[in-house]
This record gives structure tokens, C-alpha cells and sequence, in this order.
């Protein structure tokens, strides 16, 4: 997020002192995924890999956001206009990525199995419209900034039971804070406290704010499957799972190696058997992030509770070794050049 200082010919949008937001992901909004909408995925701008951001690892020649400037490709497209003046800035800040990611992670987790007309009209309307049923009970792993993201979006979008997974005391207190129920996997297998909570009852939809660095109980071993292995165990049949955890296609660091070329193993015949629906990848923060921008200036979201640290581009490398070892409360740190 910054100022306008310079504008190169091709822009006709935009002009010097604006201020804007960009979407993590660069995309050259011409093709057929970013004219319909899945500008995470552009085709252009990274030949090879399905889409572009800056300054992460495979998606492309971007260098990263947190620098004094940036360049925009595709200015005009890319850029989100936010009203001039400091108002908002923390809650704005958060449009670059996770508040669109979490509403994201919340919209891939729409069941695909229920849209037949004839089964409801109810839910014909609802999944079509909407992708997501006012009243739905979710279960969110992860309560980093992305996974409070997605708690936080499903309780705008009308949730009824919200579960919100970790074993940090500090995020899961962010969670309670915003009226989602707490889960602490590192006490009890998490589906069991759900289950228990609810009476036996599975929960309509689960959103994996984890990805493939998730751990076991203890907190010490990495093991990528355990989140969908759970969120398949406590959604309902022909619920949805929504994944914008991130999964990679090879990992060297990883525990087995299977998963170290990106190979996951979970109970896809359980998957099969409840006839679930899974919805993955990087979030289009363009599809939402002009509604969401309109929700915090009237009022209605302020994402910035997620925010822990406000600091100096200075002090950026020491921010990102706590926030590593999710010490000291480092949920959300915004850099300010
Ligand atoms: N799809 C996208 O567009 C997109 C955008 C941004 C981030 N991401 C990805 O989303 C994920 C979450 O991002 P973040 O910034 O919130 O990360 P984070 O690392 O801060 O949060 C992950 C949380 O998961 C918890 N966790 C670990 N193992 C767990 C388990 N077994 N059960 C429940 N919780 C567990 C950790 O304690 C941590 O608090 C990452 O994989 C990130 O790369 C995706």
C-alpha cells in the first residue's frame, strides 16, 4: 500500500498522489482467467506457473511490496484506489492480501454437491449467489492472520458455530476475542473437541489456514497431511473444504519424500465416501477487494484487530524471525517504509 509517485505511459487510470493498495498477486487483467475473475492465476505474467505476486519464490521476476517503492505492472488494473488521506490505514493495509485471502479461504469451502435446483430451491439460491449459506457452521485450522481472516469472514457472511484451530495462546485469544470458539489442538485431537462441543454433529464447511507446514501436537514435527486429514474427519457429508493454506509443488525441507516432491497423502476414499468438495489455491484478491474496502469505510469490517506490531522497514528481519517462532504475540506486523 502507498502513494502514487510516478506514472508510466500506459497508465491512464491512476496519477501521481493517489492512494492505493495492490493485490499481492500481479496479473495483466486481458487473459481468460483474469477477465473472468481469476486474476491469481494469470497466464501472461509468469509463463510456467499459474500467476504472479511479488517477490515470492516461483511466481515471478516482482521484487517484493515491503520497500520504500514498488513497481506496478499493469498500473491500472492492479491498483485499488482507497480514499485520500491516513484514515483506515491499518484495516487498508490488510486488503494487499489476508483479509481477501481468509473471505477467499470462506468461499472455496462452498459445497459443490448442493446446487441442483431440484434438490432446494433454498440452496440453489444461496451457493449460487452467495457461496455461502447464512447460518453454516466452520471450522477454521489456522489462527494466523490468515485463518482469523477467515473467521472473521465468516462471521460477516453469517455463521452460526465458529471454531477457530491452533495451539498459540495469543492467536487463539484473537479468536475469542472476534466470537469464534477457540480449539487448542496441542490439549486434545481437535476433531473430538469439536464433535464434543457440538453434540456429535460435524460442521458444514472447514478452511485450511495451515498448509503444508502444519504440525503434530507438540508443536515440534512438521506433518502436511494432518490438516486435511482432519478437515475431511469433521465436515459433514457433501460439506466443503476450502484451502488457501498453502501447499507446494516440492519441498525439500520436507519430513518424508513424498512430501518433499509435493505429494500429500490423506483419505481421499473418505473424501469420496461424504462426497465433499474441495476448493484450493492462491486468493483472486481482486474479485473481493474493492467490496471489502467498502466494507471498512462504512463501518462494517475492521480487520485491523489482527494487528500486532506497527514497525520500521528496519526492523523487518528480526520481525519475521519472531513471527517464525510465533513468539511475543508477532501475529500480524505492518512495515512502514
Ligand atoms: N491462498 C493464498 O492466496 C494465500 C495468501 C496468503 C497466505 N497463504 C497461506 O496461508 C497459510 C496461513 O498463512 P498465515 O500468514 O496465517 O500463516 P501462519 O504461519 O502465521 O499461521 C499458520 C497457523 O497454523 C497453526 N498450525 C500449525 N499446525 C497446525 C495444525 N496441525 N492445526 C491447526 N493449526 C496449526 C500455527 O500455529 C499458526 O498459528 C500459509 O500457508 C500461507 O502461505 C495463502
Amino acid at each position: 500500500m502507498g502513494i502514487v509517485d510516478e506514472v508510466g505511459g500506459g497508465v491512464t487510470l491512476l496519477k501521481k498522489g493517489d492512494r492505493v493498495v495492490m493485490p499481492f498477486n500481479v496479473a495483466c487483467g486481458r487473459c481468460i482467467n483474469c477477465e473472468e475473475g481469476r486474476s491469481a492465476f494469470c497466464t501472461v505474467v509468469n509463463p510456467g506457473f499459474a500467476g504472479g505476486a511479488y517477490g515470492y519464490v516461483a511466481m515471478g521476476p516482482y521484487p517484493g511490496g515491503q520497500a520504500e517503492y514498488v513497481r506496478v505492472p499493469f498500473a491500472d488494473f492492479n491498483a485499488l484506489v482507497l480514499p485520500p488521506g491516513t484514515e483506515h490505514e491499518e484495516d487498508f493495509a490488510l486488503l494487499a492480501d489476508i483479509f481477501p485471502t481468509g473471505w477467499h479461504g470462506v468461499q472455496l469451502s462452498v459445497s459443490s454437491n448442493v446446487r441442483s435446483p431440484e434438490i432446494s430451491l433454498y440452496s440453489r439460491f444461496w451457493d449460487d449467489a452467495q457461496g455461502f449459506r447464512p447460518g453454516e457452521s466452520v471450522v477454521v485450522f489456522g489462527a494466523g492472520p490468515v485463518g482469523l481472516m477467515a473467521a472473521y469472514s465468516a462471521i460477516i457472511r453469517g455463521a452460526s458455530d465458529i471454531f477457530v484451530v491452533d495451539r498459540v495462546p495469543e492467536r487463539l485469544q484473537k479468536a475469542k476475542e472476534i466470537g469464534a470458539t477457540p480449539i487448542d489442538f496441542s490439549a486434545s485431537d481437535p476433531v473430538e473437541q469439536i464433535l464434543k462441543l457440538r453434540g456429535g454433529k460435524e460442521v458444514d464447511r472447514g478452511v485450511d489456514a495451515v498448509g503444508y507446514q502444519a504440525v503434530t501436537s507438540d508443536g515440534k514435527t512438521e506433518q502436511p497431511n494432518v490438516v486435511l486429514e482432519s478437515l475431511i474427519r469433521v465436515v459433514r457429508p457433501t460439506g466443503g473444504l476450502g484451502v488457501p493454506g498453502l501447499y507446494v509443488p516440492s519441498d525439500p525441507g520436507a519430513p518424508d519424500s513424498a512430501a518433499a516432491k509435493g505429494y500429500i497423502s490423506f483419505p481421499f476414499g473418505k473424501l469420496f465416501e461424504k462426497g465433499l468438495s474441495l476448493g484450493t489455491g492462491q486468493c483472486n484478491v481482486k474479485a473481493y477487494n474493492r467490496y471489502l474496502r467498502d466494507l471498512i469505510i462504512a463501518g462494517r469490517a475492521k480487520p485491523s484487530f489482527v494487528v500486532s506490531h506497527n514497525l520500521t522497514l528496519d526492523a523487518a528481519v528480526e520481525a519475521y524471525e519472531k513471527f517464525d517462532k510465533r513468539i511475543d504475540g508477532y501475529t500480524k506486523v505492518l512495515l512502514h517504509p
